[in-house]
C-alpha cells in the first residue's frame, strides 16, 4: 500500500467523512480507507485550505501582514480538509455493487490516495459493452469507461453550457458505436455532425425530409405554415385533403390538392379562405421544395442499419423539424416493438431495424419543452417509457436543461453535465434525478470545457472526467472574428490594388 495522505477527523457517517491531509487535496480525487469488512472507496467532494494564523477575525492589513509571517514559520498553521463521499468496498465496486459499510469508520483511521490498478477495475472495466470515452479528471492514467448497453436500455442527458463539449462527447460516443457497427439516429440541428469522421464508411448522411402525405391534416396544415386559428382554412384543407389526394404520388399529389382546396371554394362562404390555402400549398411547395416530398416512400427507409444517421434539419422551420422528429421517433418505435415482438413468435413483415437503435436528439429544451407539448414531446415520452424494453434508447442533448419537460429529464438513467453556472438549471437538474448529489452539483461551475461529471446507470459510480476531445470535429469550433475580419481586409486590399493598376484600353492614364 502506498503511503498515507491524511487521517479522519470529526463526526464520521456512513456515507461521509472528514480528513486532515498532508496536501491541498482536488476534489474528484479517490481516497481509500480501511475498516469494517475490508477496503473502502470514497470521492473527494469539497477541499478547503485553512490557516490559524490567518483567521476570520483578522482586522486590518498590518494584522494580516505579520499574522502571514507567523503562518510561514508554523509548520502547524495550514490545514487542508478533504470532504469524502463513501462510494462503498472496493471488492464489491469491481463487481459493479455499491454497498456501504453499516458502520462509519473512527476518526483516526488512515486516509490512502487511491492506487491506479484498483481505480481502473472500477472505471474501466473489460468487457464489450465498456467503451472509453476519456481519462479521470484527478488520475489521468486511468481509463474513463461507459458502459453502452446502459445508454441504450436506460438513456442518457448531456447537459451544459454552451460550448462546454456536449457536441463533442456525442460525437465521440458516434464514433465509438461505428467502431461497432452499431445503429444511431442523430438529430443534427446546427450541422454539428455532418464533418465527423466515422472512418470505414459507417456513417450516413441525409437530409430531412418530410412526406406530406403521410401526414394527418393538421399536421400539413402546421407544415405549410397555415395559422391554427385560421378556422376556415383549416376547414378547407380537411376537405381537400382526401384519401383520393394522398393516393397521388410527386407533383401530382400538389396539383391534386390544390385542385380539391379550389373545390372546395365552391361553397360561397370558403371561397376567401380556399384562395388563402391555394397560395400557401403553392408557396410552400416551392419554398420548401427540398423537404416536402411526396414522391418519396417512408423517410424511415434511407436510414440504415449499422450505421451512424445524420439526419440534417438545418433547413427546417422550428415547427417542421418538431414534426420530421416526431415522425422518425414514431415509426422507429414502431418498427422496434415489431422486432421484439417478431422474437417472441413470427410476424407478417420484417422490420427495418432488428437490432436496437439509439437517438440522439440536440436542443432538447426545443423538442421537449417544459411548458409545451409538441410532437416530438410525446413520441420522446414514449420512448423515454418503453424504449427499454423495446431496444431504442434516447440522448438527449441541451444547453438549457431548465427547460426540458422535468419528466422526460427523470426517465434518463445515466446524465453526462459538464459545466453550469445557472442555478436554476441546476436545481432542475437536481430534482429531476437521483444519481447527482449536492455536493457534486455545487462543483458544477468548477469544470473547464470537456470536463464532465458522468452518473447513473452508465457508469459503476460518478466519475469525474476529462472527455478525450474529437479532433476530426471541424464544426461547433468557436469562429475566430478577428482572423476572419483581417483575411477578408486583406482580401480587399489586394483585389483594390490589381483593379487599381489595370486600365482598360481606351483609357489614358494621367
Ligand atoms: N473534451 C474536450 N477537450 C478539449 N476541448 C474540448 C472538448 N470538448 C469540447 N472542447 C472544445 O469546446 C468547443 C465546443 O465544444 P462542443 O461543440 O462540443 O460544445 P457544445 O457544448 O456542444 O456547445 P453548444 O451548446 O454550442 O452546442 C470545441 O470546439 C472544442 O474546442
Ligand atoms: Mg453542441
Amino acid at each position: 500500500m502506498n503511503e498515507g495522505l491524511g487521517i479522519l477527523i470529526g463526526v464520521s457517517k456512513p456515507d461521509q467523512v472528514i480528513f486532515e491531509s498532508k496536501r491541498p487535496v482536488s476534489i474528484g480525487e479517490y481516497v481509500t480507507m480501511v475498516y469494517g469488512k475490508g477496503k473502502v472507496l470514497g470521492l473527494v467532494e469539497r477541499s478547503s485550505i485553512s490557516s490559524d494564523a490567518l483567521g476570520n477575525s483578522i482586522r486590518n492589513y498590518e494584522e494580516a501582514y505579520e499574522s502571514k509571517q507567523v503562518a510561514a514559520e508554523n509548520r502547524r498553521d495550514k490545514s487542508y480538509k478533504g470532504h469524502v463521499r463513501i462510494l462503498g468496498f472496493l471488492d464489491d465496486l469491481k463487481k459493479c455493487k455499491a454497498i456501504l459499510p453499516a458502520l462509519p469508520p473512527e476518526p483516526g483511521t488512515e486516509v490512502f490516495e487511491a492506487s491506479t490498478e484498483d481505480l481502473s477495475a472500477i472505471f474501466a472495466p473489460s468487457g464489450m459493452q465498456w467503451i472509453r470515452i476519456g481519462t479521470l479528471l484527478r488520475n489521468t492514467e486511468v481509463d474513463a469507461r461507459v458502459n453502452v448497453d446502459k445508454v441504450v436500455s436506460r438513456h442518457l442527458a448531456v447537459l451544459a453550457m454552451t460550448g462546454m463539449g456536449k457536441s463533442n462527447l456525442v460525437s465521440l460516443l458516434a464514433q465509438e458505436i461505428a467502431r461497432i457497427a452499431g445503429t444511431m439516429v442523430v438529430f443534427d440541428y446546427h450541422d454539428d455532425y455532418s464533418m465527423l469522421d466515422m472512418g470505414s464508411n459507417n456513417s450516413n448522411l441525409m437530409d430531412a425530409r418530410i412526406n406530406p402525405r403521410l401526414l394527418s391534416a393538421d399536421k400539413l396544415a402546421e407544415v405549410i405554415e397555415i395559422q391554427e386559428n385560421a378556422s376556415n382554412q383549416m376547414h378547407v384543407l380537411r376537405m381537400a385533403f382526401t384519401e383520393e389526394v394522398k393516393q397521388r404520388k410527386g407533383e401530382d399529389f400538389w396539383d391534386a390538392l390544390i385542385n380539391a382546396s379550389m373545390a372546395a371554394g365552391a361553397d360561397k362562404a370558403y371561397r376567401e379562405a380556399a384562395s388563402k390555402v391555394v397560395d400557401k400549398i403553392d408557396d410552400a411547395r416551392r419554398k420548401f421544395h427540398n423537404i416536402l416530398d411526396a414522391g418519396m416512400a417512408d423517410p424511415l427507409a434511407l436510414v440504415k442499419n449499422g450505421k451512424i444517421n445524420v439526419i440534417n434539419l438545418v433547413e427546417l422551420t422550428e415547427r417542421q423539424a418538431n414534426i420530421a422528429v416526431s415522425f422518425y421517433l414514431e415509426e422507429l418505435l414502431e418498427d422496434r416493438k415489431k422486432a421484439t415482438r417478431q422474437k417472441k413468435g413470427p410476424s407478417k413483415s420484417q422490420p427495418r431495424f432488428p437490432a436496437p437503435v439509439l437517438v440522439v436528439i440536440e436542443e432538447a429544451h426545443v423538442f421537449i419543452p417544459k411548458d409545451e407539448d409538441t410532437d416530438t414531446k410525446y413520441f420522446a415520452s414514449k420512448v423515454a417509457r418503453e424504449g427499454r424494453k423495446f431496444g431504442l434508447g434516447l440522448v438527449i442533448v441541451s444547453q438549457r436543461p431548465r427547460g426540458i419537460d422535468a419528466n422526460i429529464l427523470s426517465q434518463m438513467g445515466s446524465l453526462a453535465v459538464m459545466r453550469m453556472i445557472q442555478h436554476d438549471d441546476q436545481a432542475h437538474v437536481s430534482a429531476a434525478t437521483e444519481s447527482l448529489s449536492r455536493d457534486l452539483i455545487d462543483q458544477l461551475t468548477s469544470l473547464n470545457p470537456g470536463e464532465a461529471i458522468f452518473a447513473g446507470q452508465w457508469v459503476n459510480l460518478p466519475t469525474f472526467v476529462k472527455v478525450d476531445e474529437v479532433k476530426e470535429r471541424k464544426m461547433g469550433v468557436d469562429q475566430k472574428a478577428v482572423e476572419a475580419w483581417n483575411q477578408m481586409a486583406a482580401i480587399k486590399k489586394v483585389a483594390k490594388e490589381s483593379s487599381e493598376s489595370y486600365v482598360p484600353s481606351g483609357y489614358i492614364q494621367d
